[in-house]
């Protein structure tokens, strides 16, 4: 928790998973914070977010704004790009311009994950899904403009109370079904949206830069999406069986890497935080959905 009362902080795509988690820990802070949404400002028109932010005197933005259907990019790249690439270019030049410290969000979708130990952030990317290249595109954007004190924090496989998410959509389906076949080829770590929210608001003040940096953030700890559904329904408690099967049996549009583990040395030294293990944040999650007593 900071004391800092001078951060007027702009948020974008606040009704995400990520933003709402901001919206809800923002009474913890002495920030001032202006929370928007794609209905009240669509990060696409750079001259509504550049009147708001002279508006209401902006000097930071976290975008949690983004085209997120990884499936539906597929067949969308221009209104994928258009979100994830155009938008970041046009936000980073205004936040250059005026002097304004951008946190942006990424993912570990960057990465091809054929890796076989935790992705460091200069590891080589190499995307294959158009979601992901994309977002890549977005990252490049960013760093060519260069804004001072700015960052990007590549998260991945992130659940919360809010929205839709593996987390909640095992909930309703262990609670139809009586088994379920879950992927076990595909290994990475959960980030509980409150978890990486806490992160951002925590390092705000301390972010100092001359180049963009890029930050990895997720829970601690590593497990496939098999053994993530087998805990839900155990500390859930549902009677449903969860077989493990792999990537092939379950054909989705967009390919997934394999190894979407990142290694969060960098973040954790810099800013001296602490991670969550993630079956804390689950637990912790499953009580605010009241799933857990
Ligand atoms: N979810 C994951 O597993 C995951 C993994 C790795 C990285 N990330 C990254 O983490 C960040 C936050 O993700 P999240 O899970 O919070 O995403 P989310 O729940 O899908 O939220 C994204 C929000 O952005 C909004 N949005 C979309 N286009 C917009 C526009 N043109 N103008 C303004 N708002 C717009 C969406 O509004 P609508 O609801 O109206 O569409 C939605 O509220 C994203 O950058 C994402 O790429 C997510």
């Amino acid at each position: 928790m900071s004391s800092s009362k001078s951060l007027n902080i702009l948020v974008t795509g606040s009704n995400g998973q990520v933003g709402r988690e901001l919206r809800e820990l923002s009474k913890d802070y002495s920030y001032n914070f202006f929370f928007t949404t794609r209905d009240n400002l669509d990060i696409t028109n750079s001259e509504d977010i550049k009147h708001f932010i002279e508006s209401n005197n902006i000097n930071t933005i976290i975008n949690c704004a983004a085209y997120t259907a990884v499936d539906k990019a597929e067949d969308d790249e221009l209104n994928a790009d258009l979100v994830n690439r155009k938008a970041v270019k046009k936000i980073a030049k205004i936040s250059q311009e005026l002097n304004i410290k951008l946190v942006h969000i990424s993912t570990d979708y960057v990465f091809d994950g054929k890796n076989f130990k935790p992705y460091t952030e200069e590891f080589q990317t190499n995307p294959n899904s158009i979601y992901g290249k994309t977002k890549l595109d977005g990252e490049i954007e960013m760093i060519k403009i260069n804004p001072l004190n700015s960052i990007i924090i590549r998260t991945s496989w992130v659940y919360s109370s809010f929205g839709n998410n593996f987390v909640k959509t095992m909930l309703r389906l262990g609670k139809e079904k009586q088994e379920l076949g879950v992927i076990f080829d595909q290994v990475g770590t959960p980030t509980y949206a409150k978890d990486l929210a806490r992160a951002i608001l925590d390092i705000l003040p301390n972010i100092s830069n001359t180049k963009v940096e890029i930050y990895n953030y997720s829970n601690e700890g590593v497990l496939s999406w098999y053994d993530f559904a087998k805990e839900i329904m155990k500390m859930a408690k549902i009677k449903c069986t969860i077989n493990p099967i792999e990537t092939f049996q379950y054909p989705t549009p967009a390919s997934r890497p394999h190894y979407s583990i990142l290694n969060k040395s960098k973040i954790k030294n810099k800013f001296n935080i602490s991670i969550p293990f993630w079956k804390d944040s689950l637990d912790e999650c499953l009580r605010a959905l009241g799933e857990r007593k």
